[in-house]
């Protein structure tokens, strides 16, 4: 039996804000509120706001110049420290903040305290995690350009290379890997505006609005904004301390990029696949099976795909967490951190990996051309040749071609194998001319309608899009 009234072993109130305690908090108070073990991470985010709020402090003449600089030097030693490894984190002081707090008060004796002046925890940890997600969107702005430039590379080898294009995974229409490879530059382009866009929308400074209400000191929140890179401070303290929806929209980009990964990695599993044969991964990219010795397992990719699934585990959650929450800070937002490192390093990884894949698989460019030219992937063609040449509606072609697929298919031919005379016998208007359409390489190089699949095209879709993204 848990004993719910038990306290904590050090009897003694917590030093930071135990004024009016007589004991420490129960265990399982402690237990439940602790969170140091995953906010550390904001150290580095959490010392930059101390050091600018120091920095204001002195400025307004609120602190001493001689406080804020034992203030700045400490907090600059912590971090030294940090960084070192040489700091230890303790649960018993709850958060980063107080963490940082103590060891500062440690360093420096009682200045330490006025640090906190004009400021709460509230806005404190707003304006940390608020850092820390305009750092984790430009991390990921830089790491889909390398995905794209790597894209763009491969689809630069490949502006020629015929392959299946899908519909319902069934044979198409055949298009050109380099035109495949460039959707998924331009729907990785479309993520870094909306990571562009979040990062504009949220690069405001929530910091001076203290507790909730704002404070009766004479701050600078324009000076601190500024400080820390913000465009502005924020218009309202309430809404300062208590909104989330930044993280929110980092949440849904990231739970969107993961969407555009897992189908990529979808079809990088099927390609790698004996019965697609398309690509191979390398060594460095195959992991082998315990117990069948001819394996080669394409698990970063099935692993890409499969995290998808936490990314919109972790929107859910913090939706959730945020929902009906009235103004202005509620404890439960401590918990509006965890999904958000979760999809950070993992969405990172992802893209890493998936960068790593493309540069790596080898292209099976046989294999590709000839699925091809299989399943009847030439019967639009077909059918457009019957509608430009005989001046056919397009609804009447496309009944004569399906007559003609199932006529081949009867024989096992391709289109392209009928005889003229086959192929009369269900039109008798069609002319020898209309065998120049069925060729694969034909059908992909007629197919020049801006943002087409034709080999010239792609080259010039190419140039674009490096002048596009790759700035
Ligand atoms: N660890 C807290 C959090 O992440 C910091 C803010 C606590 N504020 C408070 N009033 N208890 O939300």
């Amino acid at each position: 039996m848990v004993d719910t009234k038990k306290t904590g072993k050090n009897t003694k109130a917590n030093q930071m804000w135990g004024g009016q305690f007589s004991v420490a908090p129960a265990e399982l108070l402690a237990k439940i509120n602790v969170s140091v073990g995953f906010d550390k991470q904001l150290y580095r985010q959490d010392i930059s706001g101390s050091i600018a709020h120091a920095k204001m402090l002195a400025k307004q003449k609120i602190i001493t110049e001689a406080d804020a600089k034992a203030i700045i030097e400490g907090l600059k030693a912590i971090l030294a420290d940090i960084e070192a490894g040489d700091f230890v984190f303790q649960d018993a002081l709850e958060d980063v903040h107080m963490n940082i707090e103590s060891a500062l008060k440690e360093r420096i004796g009682e200045a330490a305290g006025r640090l906190h002046t004009a400021r709460s925890r509230n806005d404190q940890v707003a304006t940390d995690f608020r850092l820390y997600v305009r750092d984790a969107l430009d991390a990921f702005d830089g790491a889909f350009m390398a995905l794209q430039r790597t894209l763009l590379k491969r689809a630069e080898e490949h502006v020629g290379t015929l392959m299946p294009g899908f519909t319902h995974l069934q044979v198409a229409q055949p298009v050109t890997l380099g035109h495949h490879l460039l959707a998924y530059v331009e729907m990785i382009g479309r993520d870094r505006d909306r990571i562009r866009d979040a990062r504009k929308r949220m690069n405001e400074s929530p910091l001076g609005a203290a507790a909730l209400a704002g404070t009766s000191f004479p701050i600078d929140r324009d000076y601190t904004a500024k400080e820390l890179g913000f465009a502005a401070p924020m218009a309202n303290s309430l809404d300062a301390v208590a909104s989330r929806d930044f993280a929110l929209e980092f949440l849904s980009v990231a739970a969107i990029s993961a969407v555009h990964l897992s189908r990529f990695a979808e079809e990088m599993v099927n390609w790698s696949s004996a019965q697609f044969g398309f690509i191979r991964f390398s060594d460095a990219w195959s992991t082998g099976s315990s117990i069948m010795p001819q394996k080669r397992n394409p698990d970063a990719a099935e692993l890409v795909r499969g995290k998808s699934g936490r990314m919109f585990g972790n929107l859910m959650s913090l939706l959730t967490t945020m929902k009906g929450l009235p103004l202005a800070y509620n404890k439960d937002m401590q918990e509006d951190k965890e999904p958000v490192f979760d999809s950070v390093e993992n969405l990172m990884v992802c893209v890493q990996a998936m960068t790593g894949m493309v540069l790596d698989f080898s292209v099976n460019k046989e294999e590709m051309e000839e699925s091809a030219s299989e399943a009847y992937a030439n019967a639009t063609d077909l059918a457009d040749w019957l509608v430009r040449e005989l001046k056919l509606p397009f609804r009447d072609a496309h009944h004569i071609t399906a007559k003609l697929v199932k006529l081949a298919s009867g024989k096992g031919k391709k289109l392209e194998e009928l005889s003229l005379k086959e192929m009369q016998s269900i039109e008798p208007k069609i002319l020898k001319s209309i065998f120049s359409v069925l060729p694969t390489i034909d059908s992909v190089k007629s197919r020049t309608s801006f943002g087409g699949t034709a080999p010239e095209n792609v080259r010039k879709a190419i140039a674009e899009a490096k002048k596009r993204y790759l700035k």
